[in-house]
């Protein structure tokens, strides 16, 4: 079976760092280019990150630059207190020598340029993909997905507010005209992430390699916990979830169902809120991730890592 083109797009994020891991692991996807977007931290970081870890794995695809904040507001927050201020949860990388690339054109070329059709991985902001809809409708209908991990169901509804989860909350907009155009939408949001929590017991075949890779899993993973965010040294890994569907989409279930992005309330913007009465007037336009295979997918962090780890040396 052929490798599936992906373009992730990305505000790396020490969970966005996993993802991009997995990313450059996995035989199933071919990985056409990364775009830095502001979200966790701000985009000189996020994009500093992204080329940086781009170098780690040994991809060869262009990486961009892409938005500096959300379309429309100035109120924008970041996530720094859980990423730490650069972003690795101060690990420090070697800086990258790459040319960063305009973020939204590089993203336009590569889906029309593609003689493929290309699957458009976000774990970050829906910025980006925003402004390519608005600036490229006919491209950004050429995405053959959406993977975005964002947002959540009633059960689990928020992390950045009460209502909304980080992605959508730091750009409420652009998540609402994202959701509202025609292209395949899987949404990979806190409800499926919660699930899918791993910690360092989780991970006995990359402890075992002990390489460059595994020191960098082994510092997030301990950020993460000392920043609080960690339940029992387990870590929700949002972000490389979203990646392993693209990957393996047996990994979890799906429902069809109409998601709308709140964009206008005072305490519920970036609320992704999901319409489970099956209405005419709402007809599902969304692939809401719902129940996920959490030993499967443990298996394939640890093993996939492991393979990297062994790679990169
Ligand atoms: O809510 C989790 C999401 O927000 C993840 O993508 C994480 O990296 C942050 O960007
Ligand atoms: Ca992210």
């Amino acid at each position: 079976m052929s490798a599936r083109p992906i373009v992730i797009d990305t505000d790396p994020g020490v969970d966005d760092a996993l993802a991009l891991m997995l990313a450059a692991a996995s035989p199933e996807v071919d990985v056409r280019g990364i775009i830095a977007v502001a979200g966790n931290v701000g985009i000189d970081q996020t994009a500093a990150n992204a080329a940086a870890l781009a170098d780690l794995l040994e991809l060869a695809c262009p990486v961009g630059r892409g938005a500096a904040g959300p379309l429309w507001r100035r109120d924008t927050e970041n996530a720094a207190h859980v990423h730490g201020n650069n972003g690795l949860g101060g690990y420090e990388l070697p800086r990258s020598s790459r040319e960063l690339i305009p973020g939204v054109p590089l993203l336009a070329d590569l889906l029309g340029g593609s003689d493929e059709p290309i699957t458009v991985v976000t774990i970050g902001p829906l910025t980006d993909i925003a402004l390519l809809i608005n600036e490229h409708a006919d491209t950004a209908r050429q995405i053959e997905r959406l993977i975005v991990m964002g947002g959540g169901t009633l059960d689990v509804p928020g992390n950045a507010s009460a209502a909304a989860e980080f992605n959508f909350y730091a750009d409420p907009d652009a998540a609402a005209r994202v959701f509202a155009f025609d292209v395949p939408i899987t949404m990979v949001g806190l409800n499926a992430t919660h699930q899918a929590l791993v910690g360092p017991d989780d991970l006995p075949q990359l402890w075992a390699s002990g390489g460059r890779i595994a020191h960098l899993v082994e510092h997030i993973l301990e950020d993460y916990e000392r920043a609080g965010y960690g339940s029992g040294g387990a870590m929700e890994m949002h972000d490389p979830l979203a990646m392993a569907i693209a990957i393996d989409p047996t990994l979890v279930t799906t429902a069809a169902l109409h998601v709308d992005i709140e964009n206008v309330g005072r305490i519920t913007a970036g609320m992704a809120v999901v319409d489970h009465r099956h209405r005419p007037g709402s007809p599902p336009n969304t692939d809401v991730v719902m129940q996920v295979d959490v030993p499967r997918f443990r298996a394939l962090m640890d093993t996939r890592l492991a393979e990297l780890d062994r790679s990169v040396g």
